[in-house]
């Protein structure tokens, strides 16, 4: 289902050609001071408008449809939407019949029956990922102090970003990056030790983002590869502070006080300008074709306040439960 959370509940809705999107939150406390500037910076920070970012240049104007009464949250669902207002839905008359390699079109189509909206990629587009940054705004008003800072610290393998995006220009094709989150000021105790591991919740909200190939806390896949003394944490005072974190911060899917350190892949934007191939499903011939329309280069250029938003979500919910239960 599009949902996600147990206190601070999501559901997602929206085309990418569509109408608008928008986000319904339930369960956000009342009281909390919130208005349309509130959104304004980290909606800027995931816009495009930089080399190697998609032409598509949206208002992105957040709608407060309702739960927001005196500048303030009532305590009712938080309905928030964005108009689309730039579709160029023409750009996929083309590839009605023939589903991009690496994108949703083939899977949607499928599962459901070829009713799915396929224009811009529907709801699996990654223009979604707005709303989620919407949520973001709220949730991290609700677990302030703590502090998420993301940001892409590779691309394309490359750490020179500029000479990355660069590169993948002239070669006319996409590449993907790497994003750094890093979450300062957290309480001992978020999460817990089964299916609600403060990973799990941060990791589910992390996949939602289209594009997310991969995330590791702390040391990630080298932990593998570590003695135990080596990747132990000494813990140094009574607070649980330690001196090294190749945990991460999570030990037993609970927070141990210290910052939630993890990363996040982010595979290269499918429709890339490249010669591709892919079945015609009506006529059954296998078909090359570039994909037109508007594409980011990089995804993960735009990624990291999504990836902030998405660590925001979860943590809220995780903090409102852990609320709830002392
Ligand atoms: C901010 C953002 C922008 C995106 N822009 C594009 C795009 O311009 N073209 C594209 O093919 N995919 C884009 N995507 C990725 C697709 O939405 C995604 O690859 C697709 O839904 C399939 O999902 P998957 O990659 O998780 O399997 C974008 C994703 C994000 C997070």
């Amino acid at each position: 289902m599009n949902a996600f959370g147990n206190l601070f509940k999501i559901q997602i809705f929206g085309e990418s050609h569509g109408a608008a999107i928008g986000i319904v939150i339930d369960g956000c406390p009342a009281g909390i001071a919130l208005q349309e500037d509130d959104f304004k910076f980290d909606i800027e920070r995931r816009k495009p408008g930089a080399k190697g970012t998609t032409t598509r240049i949206e208002s992105d104007r957040p709608q407060l449809i309702s739960g927001v009464y005196n500048g303030h949250t009532t305590g009712a669902p938080i309905a928030i939407q964005f108009a689309n207002e730039t579709q160029r839905s023409g750009d996929y008359e083309a590839l009605k019949n023939i589903p991009r390699p690496g994108h949703a079109d083939f899977v949607l189509q499928k599962k459901h029956h070829g009713f799915n909206d396929p224009r811009g990629g529907g709801h699996a587009s990654g223009r979604l990922t707005l709303c989620l940054v919407a949520a973001g705004v709220i949730a991290k008003k609700i677990i302030n102090p703590i502090a998420i800072h993301a940001e892409l610290i590779a691309a394309g393998g490359n750490t020179n970003i500029d000479e990355a995006i660069a590169d993948a220009i002239k070669a006319n094709d996409s590449i993907g990056g790497l994003i750094a989150c890093n979450v300062q000021q957290v309480p001992v105790g978020l999460g817990d030790p089964f299916f609600d591991s403060l990973e799990s919740q941060i990791s589910h909200l992390i996949f939602a983002i289209p594009a997310v190939k991969g995330i590791a806390f702390g040391s990630g896949f080298a932990a593998a590869k570590m003695m135990g003394s080596q990747h132990n944490d000494a813990i140094i005072d009574k607070e649980g502070t330690t001196k090294t974190n190749h945990a991460g911060g999570i030990n037993g899917g609970i927070s141990n006080g210290n910052a939630i350190v993890f990363e996040v892949a982010i595979k290269p934007t499918s429709s890339t300008a490249q010669m591709q191939e892919s079945i015609n499903l009506e006529s059954n011939a296998l078909e090359t074709f570039t994909v037109g329309g508007r594409h980011d280069v990089c995804i993960a250029l735009r990624a990291p306040v999504v990836v902030e938003a998405a660590t925001a979500i979860a943590l809220a919910d995780a903090y409102l439960r852990s609320k709830a239960l002392t």
